[in-house]
């Protein structure tokens, strides 16, 4: 008979207090929301660490960067809109600040956006959509097909109508993340490229963040914004984690040779019914977007959606078929129950010291400015803007005698 022996198991060691040394808060994930939380918390003073084991290289990499609370609004989503609007009307402050402080830009351009629809179809969907967007009293005009070639000549002979956006803009999705990750450090703000396997917790509250060496943080602040990652950070009671997806998106950058003539502004189109946008940036990369599938964790970009979102692209603007493929990618967005995002003090008992910032699902580049405004205003003991209120992530709390 073989003789075992049971190996002693190693318990970690056990976290000390925080001390003055320690950081004040630890941010969880350095997509555009943790960035741009920690360089806001650094810059009001506390000393923050990030932990990411690739920063910037998430849903924020692939973004396409459209600043579009209009051109995406949605039936029965009022309270987003709402939330959506006052985040846009902070870019260009945001954008000003985070320039100053990176020394670079970040490619804010605001050009407005045109929504372009094909066949009668959807012509009638975007007819629909334009008294939406009017009852709701946002700044949208009806354009003829006409009209639309004479904004974008690029745009297919073949349009019926179109619609232009005034309001919204773009900014440059991987600009935008470098600039954060240098105003962040420049701010103090320490980047640990490592990745957090746990939330550690005692008598209730935060004491601080284990990382996958075994090395520990003591911290009194956790804020979790990892993403679709968030709902399965260890540690922390399940009821104080955000019930978060992944939605997978597929997404291609084609390069024009000839920036100025191919695209002016961001183009959207409904083609027999599925959605496709066109985002020119100023070095003449096009961003072609994008796929929304339930798949899980799954990132492979396949050759239907490759196929598909250029065949659709096409039909829009003709053109697009001359530029090089020069990338596709796919990358997973945080969607909620609600698809909503969830941010917020973590309202479950037992997790005291726990501020959740993620489910931007769609609007992860939009809703950060006022992310990061919210979440400093949490860690900071101020008042967080009235229009997160309802983004509260005591909205999918369980009750307890339901558990
Ligand atoms: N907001 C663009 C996308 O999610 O594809």
């Amino acid at each position: 008979v073989a003789e075992t022996s049971a190996q002693p198991v190693e318990e970690p060691p056990s976290l000390a207090a925080p001390t003055d040394a320690d950081p004040d808060v630890v941010v969880l994930g350095a997509g555009t929301i943790g960035l741009s939380i920690a360089w806001k918390a650094a810059s009001a003073g506390m000393r923050v660490t990030v932990i990411d084991p690739e920063p910037g290289k998430g849903a924020s990499w692939a973004a396409a960067g459209m600043l579009a609370p209009v051109g995406e609004v949605h039936y029965g989503e009022e309270s987003l809109l709402a939330l959506n609007m006052s985040s846009a009307r902070m870019w260009p402050r945001f954008t000003n600040e985070l320039e100053r402080a990176a020394g670079r830009t970040i490619g804010y351009r605001r050009t407005g956006t045109l929504v372009t629809a094909l066949d009668q179809g959807d012509r009638a969907w975007l007819e629909q959509l334009f008294e939406f967007q009017r009852s709701l009293g946002l700044d949208v005009d009806w354009l003829s097909g006409r009209r639309v070639r004479e904004m974008e000549p690029g745009v297919t002979p073949g349009v019926s109508a179109g619609m232009f956006a005034a309001g919204d803009h773009q900014v440059d999705n991987r600009l935008l993340v470098g600039a954060l990750l240098e105003a962040a450090t420049s701010a103090g703000c320490t980047i640990l490229r490592e990745r957090a396997t746990s939330v550690e917790l005692e008598g209730g509250r935060v004491k601080g963040v284990r990382v996958e060496t075994g090395d520990a943080l003591s911290t009194l602040s956790v804020v979790l914004a990892t993403g679709c990652w968030s709902a399965d950070m260890q540690g922390v009671p399940r009821e104080a984690l955000p019930p978060v997806r992944p939605v997978k998106g597929q997404i291609l950058r084609l390069r024009s040779k000839d920036p100025e003539g191919f695209l002016r502004r961001p183009v959207r189109g409904i083609v027999n019914g599925a959605a496709v946008y066109l985002v020119p940036r100023a070095d003449g990369e096009v961003v072609v977007g994008s796929t929304v599938e339930e798949m899980g964790f799954d990132t492979s970009v396949t050759a239907g959606a490759v196929y598909a979102l250029l065949r659709d692209a096409h039909r829009v603007v003709p053109g697009s078929r001359e530029l090089e493929l020069s990338e596709a990618i796919a990358r997973l967005r945080p969607g909620s129950p609600d698809n909503a995002p969830v941010i917020g003090a973590a309202r479950a008992e037992g997790a005291e010291g726990l501020v959740v910032a993620t489910g931007h699902y769609r609007n992860g580049i939009l809703l950060t400015p006022v992310t990061a405004e919210t979440v400093c205003a949490i860690l900071t003991g101020a008042d967080p803007p009235a229009e997160v209120a309802p983004f509260t992530p005591a909205r999918f709390q369980v009750p307890s005698w339901s558990r």
